[in-house]
């Protein structure tokens, strides 16, 4: 049994005519990093929301075929307890914040107070996520306050603090300079050795190819891709699909096109830079 299992799901938002995600069946494996990409309005939140049970308990609208997380229809898991399972990254760190609690601090503390943690236990805890964060400085100042990215650390900080073995994370980055975008994959790639399962939205392809098991390209509301990372990158009808390619992926295919193939498609600059040195005879 796969963590995570869709059969034949089909999904339309209420009143809506067009299904937000279209006859998907697929599997997440525990542990394993799968990177989504794809056109805007592709159905990538759709599909988060979807595995966060905001998805037919919140949206409503219909839902068709089968969910299951850990076995149990996504129908029957009791929300509270699913949200303790999947920690969630909003797209928009604007509606992350709760805006009810006064200092940063407390904001990172609220899911762990929920759980009636000791407090203690909850101090140690929101001090280790706040310094792994780099948001130690924010702590007192009130979440209202901050910019967009400082935004996106406290509610990055807040969900590894609960410590939810599943992440589902949408467009991490969006409000990120290029050092707090790097900042946030290596934290990322950090959680991955934890025997997490991460779900990530992100149209940074480049970031994807470095850190990802697997990707997903969403279109149209359905998977039209899914695969081990370097294959689906290297895909050359990637960009029909509505997904970015990495720089050094064109690079490989225009080679091929000038008659000058490499050995593979790269899809990271390591390893374009290898191939074009075997290429040239250095090594
Ligand atoms: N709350 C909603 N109510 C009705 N329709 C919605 C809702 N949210 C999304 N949709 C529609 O569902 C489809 C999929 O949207 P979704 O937000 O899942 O795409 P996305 O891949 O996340 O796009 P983006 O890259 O812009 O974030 C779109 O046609 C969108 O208009
Ligand atoms: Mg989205």
């Amino acid at each position: 049994m796969s963590l995570i299992e869709l059969e034949n799901v089909t999904y339309h938002y209420p009143f809506c005519k067009e299904p937000a995600l279209r006859q998907i069946s697929c599997t997440f494996e525990k542990g394993k990093f799968y990177g989504i990409i794809g056109e805007n309005g592709g159905g990538k939140t759709s599909l988060c929301n979807l595995l966060r049970g905001l998805i037919p308990h919140f949206y409503r609208g219909t839902l068709e075929g089968r969910v299951t997380i850990d076995g149990t229809d996504v129908r029957d898991w009791n929300t509270g307890r699913l949200s303790a399972r999947i920690g969630y990254v909003f797209q928009n760190p604007f509606t992350q914040i709760s805006g009810i609690k006064p200092t940063v601090f407390e904001e990172v503390a609220m899911g762990l107070e929920n759980l009636g943690l000791p407090k203690k236990e909850i101090v140690d805890e929101v001090l280790r996520v706040c310094k792994l964060l780099d948001i130690e400085n924010l702590m007192e100042k009130s979440p209202n306050a901050l910019s967009g990215g400082q935004r996106q650390r406290v509610a990055f900080a807040s969900i590894l603090a609960m410590d939810a073995d599943i992440l589902v994370i949408d467009e991490p980055t969006s409000q990120l300079d290029p050092q707090g975008t790097q900042d946030v994959f290596e934290i990322i790639h950090t959680l991955r050795g934890t025997g997490k399962t991460i779900l990530l939205v992100e149209h940074k392809v480049d970031l994807i190819a470095e850190y990802c098991d697997e990707v997903l390209v969403m279109q149209g509301g359905q998977i039209v891709r899914k695969g081990p990372t370097a294959q689906v990158l290297a895909d050359p009808e990637l960009a029909e699909l509505g997904a970015l390619q990495p720089q050094v992926a064109m690079f490989g295919h225009a080679m091929a096109a000038a008659g000058k193939p490499l050995e593979e498609i790269p899809i990271t600059l390591e390893q374009a830079l290898r191939l074009v040195r075997r290429r040239r005879g250095e090594i």
